[in-house]
């Protein structure tokens, strides 16, 4: 049988077709727009995921025998805002994760109901991509269209309700609404109240693995699939990811180099970081994690291969940065081009640079942003280490980990091996097991994970090298703690 999974990312999505023995068949990708209508803000029309989605199935299946396709998993970008009206219409554009319009309503849920309820109640406190500021936003500054809301959902949520009629979610994608009481898998209550929603309003939670219906006939009839072809819940695309690269059970650590950087820390328990730096969220395993998520990762070299220095030719921009120059340059990048959330959580911190002398060269900087994001990961792993978690060995997914490069530099900045799956399309990868798991042919996430995923090869870094790097990441964090002020003012003052 064949099973498709789908990665509802933030550039584009990419559909995978892939058997029940882990082999892929294909993959098709397809772009959308991006929308930033002002600086720090960032939307999307979730009628171009659909239009993307519908477009690409069918030429994800040209050549197959679509009577063969038995699931369909998606894992997709988290903490979007997507609101429905009582015909099913799309209210407003979605409000993605990395918009950053909220700080007014995180400084309201943070500092006036107060951290302590927020992480009783949800165990997170708030973050400007969350939802739950988002909807606060939305009755704020757009009362007629909040008073429309029939449904409230996730980017990947809207994808599952067009294929099924559904209206359903999965608990590692809600863990980061805000909404959810992530150590009893409900809604909470009073975070409901505190927003101005009912439960009505919200959709019905599922385990990621688990059915939630199938394909509604007219959509079936579109795509050219049976109608019996099983949707799972699906996972918020980091929970994907970690299932696509075997990052189940205690410990088990991936770092996903994708437009935002994170990393994952599977855990068979629930748990929370006490200053909550790090996500504590459900698992699509049925478990838990601690997440540290930076906002913009490899979308900081793409900003700076394609929009800066207008080239497509990323590997050729790498290659005077030979073995001798690493750890050795003297230009720093903070990677805060959409303001920063884990650890800092500062929606006002910007993208720059330093150190730069009249024989700094392009190159420099191309290697500046490729090791300043990899210091902006290790400052979460900082905070995992204060919480007595020691990472040694890590998977890395996501388009950053196809740079030799990048992962060396990852590697010897993190001091870790870097475990690299055969295929770095995490959350697709993941959906599709999810979606094996629904339809029976593994009984567990984790049997699925053991059956189907490989290592194509490990990184290990050198101790010289690391120890350079380590010199260099104590200067690189000495840059932010001396902007912060500046950063705030520059933004008029307001937190
Ligand atoms: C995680 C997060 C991002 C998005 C990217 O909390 O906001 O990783 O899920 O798609």
């Amino acid at each position: 049988m064949l099973y498709i999974g789908i990665d509802l990312g933030t550039s584009a999505v990419k559909l995978l077709l892939m058997d029940g023995e882990g082999e892929i068949k294909n993959i098709v990708s397809k772009e959308y727009p991006l929308e930033f209508p002002q600086p720090g803000w960032s939307q999307q029309n979730p009628e171009d995921w659909k239009q993307a989605v519908l477009e690409g199935i069918p030429e994800l299946l040209a050549g197959f025998d679509a009577s063969q396709v038995a699931g369909i998993g998606a894992g997709g970008q988290m903490h979007g805002l997507v609101v429905l009206d009582r015909e099913g219409k799309v209210i407003r554009p979605a409000i993605l994760w990395n918009d950053g319009r909220t700080a007014r309503q995180v400084d309201w849920l943070n500092n006036v109901v107060g951290r302590e309820k927020l992480s009783k109640l949800t165990a997170n406190i708030a973050f400007a991509g969350f939802t739950a500021p988002k909807l606060l936003w939305m009755r704020e500054n757009e009362p007629d269209l909040f008073a429309k809301i029939d449904k409230i959902m996730l980017p990947k949520d809207y994808i599952n309700y067009i294929l099924t009629g559904v209206h359903c979610t999965d608990y590692s994608d809600t863990s980061g609404m805000l909404l959810l009481d992530v150590a009893r898998k409900c809604w909470s209550k009073e975070m409901l109240e505190l927003c101005g929603i009912s439960e009505e309003q919200m959709p019905r939670l599922f385990e990621s693995y688990e059915k939630v219906g199938t394909l509604k006939p007219e959509i079936a009839r579109e795509l050219g699939l049976p109608e019996n072809v099983v949707v799972c819940a699906g996972a918020g695309d980091n929970a994907a990811a970690a299932v696509g690269t075997g990052t189940v059970g205690e410990g088990a650590c991936n770092i996903s180099l994708g437009t935002s950087g994170t990393i994952f820390i599977s855990s068979e328990k629930f748990g929370v970081d006490p200053n909550n730096a790090l996500h504590a969220f459900a698992h699509a395993d049925g478990h838990y994690h601690l997440m540290g998520c930076m906002l913009s990762a490899a979308s900081c070299n793409k900003w700076l291969m394609e929009d800066i220095f207008k080239t497509s030719d990323y590997a050729g921009e790498q290659k005077d940065i030979t073995p001798g120059k690493l750890g050795n340059n003297h230009v720093y990048f903070l990677p805060y081009l959409m303001g920063e959330r884990s650890p800092i959580n500062d929606t006002n911190a910007r993208g720059t640079f330093a150190g730069m002398t009249m024989d700094t060269t392009r190159s420099d900087l191309t290697q500046a942003v490729l090791e300043g994001v990899a210091f902006a990961i290790r400052d979460s792993f900082e905070v995992a280490r204060t919480l007595g978690i020691d990472i040694r060995r890590s998977k890395i997914c996501g388009g950053g980990a196809k740079s030799p490069l990048w992962k060396t530099i990852m590697a010897n900045v993190l001091n870790i091996q870097l475990d690299v799956p055969e295929s770095e399309q995490g959350p697709g990868m993941g959906g599709a097991m999810l979606a094996m798991v629904a339809c029976g042919l593994y009984p567990s996430v984790a049997g699925a994970c053991a059956r189907l995923v490989r290592t194509a090869e490990t990184v290990t870094p050198d101790p010289d090298l690391a120890a350079r790097y380590e010199a260099r990441y104590r200067q690189f964090k000495a840059i932010y703690p001396a902007l912060k002020d500046v950063f705030t003012a520059m933004n008029g003052g307001q937190p």
